[in-house]
């Protein structure tokens, strides 16, 4: 059991996928179809990145093995149960070394990264590098809440909730609010090109199947960081009795980070001309410019 339950995933998930950016969905296909390997979810749940790309057997997806890595066995079943194609992997995530990560053409997550610390991105970054995979990253939240009607203590509510969210969740100091910076800058660094957009949760009357437990939830949070429990109480009272005709957003990014090999084709390119423009360019020379830019070998 991780405290992630089916119903709250499944209550998430519209609201999640409506958020999405299309966009970098749209340039992850792309990069995804442009080469062989797996596609990888980190903390996957029950499947929910898989069914926004379309399912395992869809279009986007056919012929990759999509395999899901989750230390809830519950979320596990659910997901193989909804996806037999789905390879189930239960791993404590943690342990980014051993990830199974070393055949991905992509690695995934969704709503994960404000989960974990910057020394974990790091680590992810290292492996991704050594992998020659990239990272499409999906709705982590990135601090910004904003509530109407307004009420005095929405600045207070948010400010707690955020000192929350940088406990510690099993990966070290959590970056909570600052995650999807922090992670865009760590992947730059280590030379991934890097494209960021927001996916924000913008709920209305419509909602208030998720609005609740989540109005709830955030009070809650708000109190173990510090928020009386009156003012927590009072704000909650108010926030339930305006879930009909309110509005709520929840501020998150998404992110696409591509490797420097795939960033670099035209570099490859220009590279192997160049070997060309001279008298004759060997399968030494290929590889050579090849293992340049790439960090990888070529197979003889
Ligand atoms: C917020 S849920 C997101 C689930 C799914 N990605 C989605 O968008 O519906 C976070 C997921 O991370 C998993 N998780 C949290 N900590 C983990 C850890 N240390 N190792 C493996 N999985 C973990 C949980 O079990 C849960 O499925």
């Amino acid at each position: 059991m991780s405290g992630f339950s089916v119903s709250w995933l499944d209550l998430r998930e519209a609201a999640d996928h409506a958020a999405r950016d299309a966009g970098l969905g749209e340039a992850a296909g792309r990069f995804l179809r442009d080469g062989p390997g797996a596609v990888v979810d980190l903390g996957g749940g029950t499947g929910s990145t898989f069914r926004a790309l379309g399912g395992s057997s869809g279009p986007l997806l056919h012929g990759h093995p999509c395999r899901l890595v989750d230390l809830d066995a519950g979320l596990l079943a659910e997901a193989t149960a909804r996806d037999p194609a789905i390879a189930a992997h239960p791993a404590d995530l943690s342990g980014v070394d051993d990830l199974p990560i070393g055949d991905a053409r992509l690695v995934t997550a969704s709503a994960l990264l404000d989960l974990v610390s910057a020394d974990w991105l790091h680590a992810l970054a290292r492996r991704l590098s050594a992998c020659g995979a990239g990272l499409y990253a999906a709705l982590t939240y990135d601090g910004r809440m904003a509530f109407s009607p307004p009420h005095p203590l929405d600045g207070a509510v948010t400010a707690a909730f955020n000192r929350h969210q940088r406990g510690d969740k099993g990966f070290g100091p959590a970056l909570g609010p600052d995650a999807a910076e922090a992670a865009a800058g760590i992947l730059r660094a280590s030379g991934f090109s890097v494209t960021a957009a927001t996916s924000d949760w913008r709920l209305g009357s419509a909602d208030a199947a998720l609005a609740r437990p989540l109005v709830e939830g955030i009070a809650a949070a708000a109190g173990e960081a510090g928020l009386g429990p009156d003012e927590a109480a009072g704000w909650l009272a108010f926030r339930l009795a305006h879930l009909a005709g309110g509005e709520i957003l929840v501020g998150h990014r998404d992110l696409l980070a591509l490797p420097p090999a795939d960033g670099q084709t035209d570099d490859i390119e220009a590279g192997l001309r160049e070997a060309d423009a001279g008298e004759f360019a060997s399968e030494e020379d290929v590889a050579r410019i090849i293992e340049r830019y790439t960090g990888r070998r070529p197979e003889p």
